[in-house]
């Protein structure tokens, strides 16, 4: 099974800062195993998926660089993002856990490489950053950017280095919109990517908000969530290992929700406390 079949994927680009662009929709790979995700990514692929995304702490790169390997595309056709997890932050570290991912991914660059949290008492990120820099400059990746960061942590890096990232990747869903962050990110010409974007771990998905309108439009929950993500500018990257919810999550290029659509899902937003806060957690 390769997925050099049927037409190309219907996935819309999102321009990044940097001349370069990335599909809106991705396959999100936590907390999938090795062979999980392996299988995860060819079926994804089949399905029209271009962009898959993995970090050093899911434990999974080799899968994802195995499932890659199986899909038939060649490498131009594929957008890999990687994050650095928190042990390899710092100078030289940096460098060894990008160098460490590459090889598990069977891979000699990525299309996205982020720092996965800023973990600010550590104070390591700016040091990091640095280092992404040299890793971009070298060709190790083709983008650079960052996961759960907040704007003060963002200051720093716009203020104290060169090369601004080219997405910030939140956790956001309608139960957690981050009005502030995805603005800040706006204004300084950073794409917002929305990790677990179906709310995972939550009722989301069952709330009568989302399931009147997907009762009325003809769709499923998920895919009216999506879509608002969509609409709000969004890049995202839902999670399936389950064909079916795999198509559905990237079919979503063919129907509008309304502005009362898009006010109704916003009356969902429980606020910051809803996320995890990344002053204080992460690895
Ligand atoms: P599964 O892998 O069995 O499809 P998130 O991307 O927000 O982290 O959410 C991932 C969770 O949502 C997983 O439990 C996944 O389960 C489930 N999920 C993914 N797509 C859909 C869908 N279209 N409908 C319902 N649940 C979904």
């Amino acid at each position: 099974m390769t997925a050099s079949g049927p037409g190309p994927s219907t996935i819309p680009l999102v321009p990044l800062n940097n001349g370069r662009s990335m599909p809106q929709v991705g396959l999100g790979t936590w907390p999938l195993n090795d062979e999980q995700a392996a299988a995860a990514v060819r079926e994804a692929a089949v399905a029209g998926y271009r962009s898959f995304d993995t970090a050093e702490k899911y434990g999974n790169e080799q899968g994802v660089g195995a499932g890659l390997a199986a899909t038939g595309l060649s490498r131009d056709e594929l957008f890999v993002t990687t994050k650095l997890d928190g042990k390899f932050q710092g100078h030289d570290r940096a460098l060894v856990g990008v160098q460490d991912s590459l090889r598990r991914l069977q891979l000699d660059h990525v299309d996205l490489l982020l720092i996965h949290w800023p973990l600010p008492a550590r104070d390591q990120y700016v040091n990091t950053w640095r280092t992404f820099e040299k890793a971009l400059a070298d060709g190790l990746t083709n983008a650079i950017g960052v996961s759960n960061f907040k704007m003060a942590h963002l200051h720093r890096l716009l203020a104290e280095t060169d090369v601004i990232p080219a997405v910030n990747q939140v956790q956001l869903s309608p139960y957690s919109a981050r009005e502030q962050i995805r603005s800040f990110d706006r204004d300084h010409g950073i794409v917002t990517q929305s990790w677990s974007p179906l709310g995972a771990g939550s009722d989301l998905l069952g709330s009568s908000v989302l399931t009147d309108i997907a009762g009325r439009i003809g769709r499923s929950p998920a895919q009216v969530v999506l879509r608002w993500h969509v609409q709000l500018g969004l890049a995202v990257i839902p999670k399936s290992s389950n064909p079916d919810r795999l198509r559905e999550n990237i079919d979503l290029f063919d129907f509008h929700l309304t502005d009362e659509q898009m006010q109704a899902i916003a009356t969902l937003d429980q606020g910051e406390s809803a996320a995890r806060d990344s002053d204080l957690e992460g690895h």
